[in-house]
């Protein structure tokens, strides 16, 4: 390895220079991967995170896989990783991999984050609006669409509610997505994917979800954009697989890679003799997050 090079993750990063990189670029646009993955008929899995082993972890498992992903962050989640410091590290991550990655600001509450994002460099962004009346979410969504083709972004938005909270505020209440108010909204909006809500929930389920299979069906058979599965955490894969053949092209995970991360970290300080080391809890740190990972890709890949 070159003198500017340093190893992380099982992947290349070259701080000063790109020149002598043998991998190719592989920061792509998350409508690149929606369309591959509906040409497969699978889904592609976005990964939350919330620093840089997470980020490491995530990487190495689509690596390994030879499998595209997103790398996702959820704008609650800035006040923990500022957007300006984890996001060029998210990117450079996606640049220097050996396989394509998105980048996604996942729930955006407010214009001003979607449009730093996407200053910064995300290839995608999500615009949550799914708290505001339709109109408004119509009219604030079309805006996020306009700001983003200047930058040939993909532009996610939601409609119904997604149960729980991706934070730590009131959990919201479930409520299905409309099937009609969903054309109107994917032919107000020209949206690139759809997020809906079924029955699903972010954060750890109490009990198996109902998921409402008969309505995720007639949007998909109602509108031609790609539909997006928030609340992955706790859905069994065969539920998975259902969503995926009823049109979902991206699924949401991060709860249980923050899971991961804390359990793996909590059992290497329980079982370590004497003091625990930095370096060493680093590595558990992404080898949780890595193995959470590579389980769901197996799953989206399943056709
Ligand atoms: P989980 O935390 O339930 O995996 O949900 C992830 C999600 O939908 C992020 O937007």
């Amino acid at each position: 390895m070159e003198p500017n090079a340093v190893s992380g993750g099982g992947f290349c990063m070259h701080l000063y220079s790109r020149k002598a990189c043998s991998f190719k670029m592989a920061l792509v646009a998350m409508k690149d991967l929606l369309d591959r993955a509906e040409e497969k008929k699978i889904a592609v899995g976005a990964f939350s995170v919330g620093n840089m082993e997470m980020i490491l972890g995530a990487v190495k498992a689509a690596q390994e896989a030879n499998t595209p992903i997103i790398l996702q962050i959820a704008e609650v989640r800035l006040p923990y990783a500022p957007l300006e410091i984890i996001g060029p590290m998210m990117i450079a991550a996606a640049e220097n991999a050996s396989v394509d990655i998105a980048v996604h600001l996942d729930h955006g509450l407010r214009t001003e984050t979607v449009a730093k994002a996407l200053d910064i460099g995300f290839t995608s962004v999500m615009f949550d609006g799914s708290q505001m009346p339709l109109a408004e979410n119509i009219a604030t969504v079309k805006n996020v669409v306009n700001l983003a083709s200047d930058y040939d972004a993909t532009v996610e938005a939601e409609l119904g509610v997604v149960g729980g909270n991706e934070g730590e505020g009131k959990a919201h209440e479930i409520l299905c997505t409309n099937p009609a108010d969903a054309i109107h909204f994917c032919d107000e909006t020209g949206v690139d994917a759809l997020a809906v809500a079924i029955g699903n929930a972010h954060g750890n389920y109490p009990k198996l979800p109902e998921l409402r299979f008969d309505v995720l069906e007639e949007i998909h058979n109602a509108v031609k954009t790609p539909l997006v599965l928030h609340g992955g955490t706790g859905i069994t894969p065969e539920m998975f697989r259902r969503c995926i053949t009823l049109g979902v092209r991206k699924i949401n995970i991060a709860t249980a890679s923050f899971d991961a991360l804390a359990s793996y970290a909590k059992a290497y300080c329980d079982n370590k003799e004497g003091k625990p080391n930095y370096f060493e809890l680093s590595s558990c740190e992404v080898e949780g997050v890595y193995q959470n990972v590579k389980k769901h890709i197996e799953i989206f890949n399943m056709q």
